[in-house]
This record gives structure tokens, C-alpha cells and sequence, in this order.
């Protein structure tokens, strides 16, 4: 609120959607997202819910709604003030893909010590995960596939059933949620409205909440019981990269912990999962040093109309993802499918010189992927195909294929997401979108 009377004041007002004030020496801000602020001060302090502040130049006082003045704590943004500039690359998006191996290990390099996973900032003992009979995952977006990816990975390793749910359906369902049931929560920002509203639904159940969020102290790592932070740094183009790589990278940390906590895995199947994630950043290096043969590709399907994404498995949760990020920033429009599902409808749209990507990176279900492609080229598709290493079968099927390096079946996704967000990211380009700033789109969703 501003009033011409005080030219030297004006007074924000925090109700369900974020405000935070950046604090500096010669000047304070309002925002509603801390990465707006990094350049400015490193300096904030989180409104709650129906507080309101007086900001001045040289001071901001918070009240309550009684109008009693609250003092309130602030708080020092470790991130990188490079982190929010673009560094030489054209865009951010690529800039933050190229930054996943670095995010990866700082995600995942403090949490393993001595060969264990040890996860300090989480409360959640023995006793308190026997007491878990269900998992619910609950998130929008590029979080709400890493929760599709999660199913798979926690279902083998814990064999605890896991549910996965769209925020803004969860929200408005009467879930079947209560005191045993262990609510995960995923949000890069820790802001979106429905997520939050979501999460509010699950405490009201009775339910434990953990959430995973990349910004330390937004309103859903303040209202939940353990927050497992992802370290991936500001995040500024719109369509998520290296948050999505951290939060799939913190859920495979805690399904190895609640596994291994609950006598669920086997001390040789321990240390093999474990080797396997801290050798991921090493592997994505070696992708993205072939980003030209993506960039190739996308160079000649640029102008497609639409596409298809098909996978079985956790390839189907990649696909998910994959054909997300092609449609938010490229404008084509673009469809995910499970494989098997393709005869029950999808294969009708399937026609002459239809572009379809194809995971085949669950080497178990290789041939039956291979299958799929068989029925998708011979209604004349052209075939992009993602395999892992040594699978050059895939060659004699796909007109095109992208070999990811060989991987533990439970972490493919982290590998095969990578293309994925460079073939969007490069279509995108070679149309000219506004990558950063794709239409219509908000990095963060605080309004239902
Ligand atoms: C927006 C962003 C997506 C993100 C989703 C959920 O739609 O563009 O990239 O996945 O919100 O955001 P969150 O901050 O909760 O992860």
C-alpha cells in the first residue's frame, strides 16, 4: 500500500500467498520469492500469514493484526549471488542444466558418510517408519513426476504402498490420509499454493509430513515435521532442471535410508545403491558433453506438431517429464504414454512421419519396448530412442538413438531426464521461444 501523504513508506501485507523482506543497508524490499532477491541483500525475513509490515529506507517494523509490533528473526541466503546470473550461457535453462552435476553432488556428497546415508535434518526414527503403512506423494508439476518416479524407487526398496497425487486433486478429495500414513510433500520453491493447501490437508488429517524443497524457509519446509532440502541454488528459468535432478536424488537418498532403517536391505545391495548415486554426477557430465548430437536432433524436428513420448516403468516417469518440458517451452504440443497403454488408443494418432521418443532405458523391459517401437514405426513413425550403453539393439528398431551410460535400473531416470530437457531446450531455441520466460507460465504458483 502506498499513500502520496508518505512518500517515504509503504506497508505490505502477507495473506496465504509469500512475502519476504529483503533487508540492506541503504534500502529494503518486498518479494515474493527469495531469488528475486539475491542481487539486492542476502539479508530476509519471512511475513507469516496476516502479519504486515511498515518499510521505510532505513528500517521495516512487522505488526500483528492488533497492530502490536512482532519481532521477527531474519535470515542469511547462502546461495551464490553467480547462481542468478547467467554466466556466459544464452539462457538460464541451460546455464541450470548444465549446473546438475554439480547441484547432484551437493545434494547428495553430505549425506553420505563413511558409507551410510545419514540424513541429521530428518527426525523420522525406527520406531516412527514401522509405525508407516502408507506413503502418499503429493506435488504439481515437474515435482509431481519426481513423486512418479518415487513410487517405483520406494515401493521396491521399502515395500511400503505409495500413493502419488496431483496437489490440486489431493486437496479437494477427502484422502484417505491418517496418523500412520507418512505425507511427502516436493516443491522447488516451497510456495505453491495448492501444494501448501495440500499440505495443510495432510496435518489436519493427522498426518506426518516430510517435504523436500529447494528454498530454506519457505512456507512449506516452515509447516512441515522434517524438511529434506535440496541443494540445487536459485532456480530461475521457469521450466525446473536441476531442482527436479536434486529432489529425485534426496527421494533415492531417504528410500535407501527408510529401506535400510527397516532391515528391508541387504548389507551388498546397500553399498551397491549407494556407489551407484554418488557415481550419477560423473555420468551426466558425460552426457552433456555430447549435447551437440541433441542439439542436431532437435535442429531437425523443430517444426514437429506434436509428439509423443512413450516409456514403461520409471521410463514412463521420465517420459512424463520429458514431454513436459518440450510443451511449456517449445509450444508443441506433446503427450506422455505408457508404453502398454499405446494399443488402447494413443496408436490411432500415431501416423506417417510422427515424431515419437522412446525410452528404453529399463533394461529388463527392453524388448518389450522394442515392441512398441516395432508398432509405432510400422504405422510410419520416426523413432528417437533413449537406451542405456551396450543396448545397440535399439540401433536396429529407432531411426535415432541417444545412449545414456549404463545406470542401476532404480536411478535411470536421473540419466535420461538430461536429454530429455536438452532436446525441449533446443527445439524451443531453434523456434525462438522465450525460454526463461515461457507465455502464460510462473516459476512460482502461489494462487490456486
Ligand atoms: C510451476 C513451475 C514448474 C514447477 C511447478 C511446481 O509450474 O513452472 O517448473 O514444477 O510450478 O513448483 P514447485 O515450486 O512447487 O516445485
Amino acid at each position: 500500500i502506498l499513500c502520496s501523504d508518505y512518500p517515504d513508506r509503504f506497508v505490505a501485507v502477507r495473506k496465504d500467498s509469500p512475502l519476504i523482506i529483503g533487508l540492506a543497508k541503504d534500502a529494503n524490499y518486498i518479494a515474493s520469492d527469495v531469488t528475486a532477491l539475491v542481487s539486492h541483500t542476502r539479508t530476509v525475513c519471512y511475513l507469516d500469514d496476516m502479519e504486515i509490515a511498515l518499510v521505510r529506507r532505513d528500517g521495516v517494523q512487522v505488526y500483528n493484526l492488533n497492530k502490536e509490533p512482532v519481532q521477527k528473526e531474519t535470515r542469511e541466503i547462502d546461495w551464490d549471488v553467480n547462481a542468478a546470473e547467467k554466466g556466459g550461457y544464452e539462457h538460464f535453462m541451460i546455464k541450470e542444466i548444465m549446473e546438475q552435476p554439480k547441484v547432484i553432488r551437493d545434494t547428495i556428497h553430505p549425506r553420505i558418510r563413511d558409507g551410510e546415508v545419514v540424513l541429521d535434518d530428518l527426525q523420522l526414527d525406527r520406531a516412527q517408519l514401522e509405525q508407516i503403512s502408507r506413503i502418499v506423494i503429493t506435488a504439481c508439476g515437474s515435482a509431481y513426476h519426481t513423486g512418479v518416479v518415487a513410487k517405483y524407487v520406494l515401493e521396491e526398496l521399502t515395500r511400503i504402498p505409495v500413493e502419488v497425487d496431483l496437489a490440486s486433486e489431493f486437496r479437494y478429495r477427502r484422502p484417505i490420509v491418517d496418523d500412520h500414513t507418512l505425507v511427502i510433500i516436493i516443491s522447488q520453491s516451497g510456495e505453491t499454493a495448492d501444494t501448501l493447501a495440500a499440505l495443510k490437508e495432510a496435518k489436519r488429517l493427522g498426518a506426518r509430513v516430510l517435504s523436500i524443497v529447494n528454498v530454506v524457509g519457505s512456507s512449506i519446509a516452515n509447516a512441515s515435521d522434517d524438511v529434506l532440502y535440496t541443494w540445487a541454488g536459485p532456480e530461475i528459468a521457469v521450466a525446473t532442471t536441476k531442482a527436479y535432478s536434486a529432489q529425485l536424488c534426496v527421494l533415492y537418498l531417504f528410500a535407501i535410508y527408510a529401506a535400510r532403517t527397516l532391515g528391508r536391505l541387504l548389507d551388498a545391495e546397500y553399498a551397491a545403491l549407494i556407489d551407484e548415486l554418488e557415481a550419477l554426477p560423473e555420468k551426466i557430465e558425460t552426457m552433456l558433453q555430447n549435447k551437440d548430437e541433441i542439439q542436431k536432433l532437435a535442429e531437425q524436428f523443430f517444426s514437429e506438431k506434436n509428439v509423443f513420448f512413450i516409456g514403461r516403468n520409471i521410463d514412463y516417469a521420465s517420459a512424463l517429464e520429458g514431454s513436459l518440458k518440450l510443451k511449456e517451452i517449445s509450444y508443441i504440443h506433446s503427450e506422455a504414454y505408457a508404453a502398454g497403454e499405446l494399443k488402447h488408443g494413443t496408436i490411432s494418432l500415431i501416423e506417417e512421419g510422427r515424431l515419437v521418443v522412446a525410452l528404453a532405458c529399463q533394461n529388463e523391459l527392453f524388448d518389450k519396448l522394442m515392441s512398441n517401437v516395432k508398432e509405432v514405426k510400422a504405422r510410419g513413425a520416426i523413432v528417437f530412442a533413449l537406451a542405456q550403453e551396450g543396448n545397440t539393439a535399439a540401433a536396429n528398431e529407432a531411426d535415432h538413438v541417444f545412449y545414456i551410460p549404463q545406470v542401476h535400473r532404480l536411478f535411470t531416470a536421473s540419466l535420461s531426464v538430461v536429454p530429455l530437457q536438452l532436446f525441449g531446450y533446443y527445439v524451443a531455441a531453434a523456434n525462438g521461444c522465450d525460454i526463461d520466460k515461457p507465455r502464460n507460465l510462473a516459476k512460482s504458483v502461489t494462487v490456486e
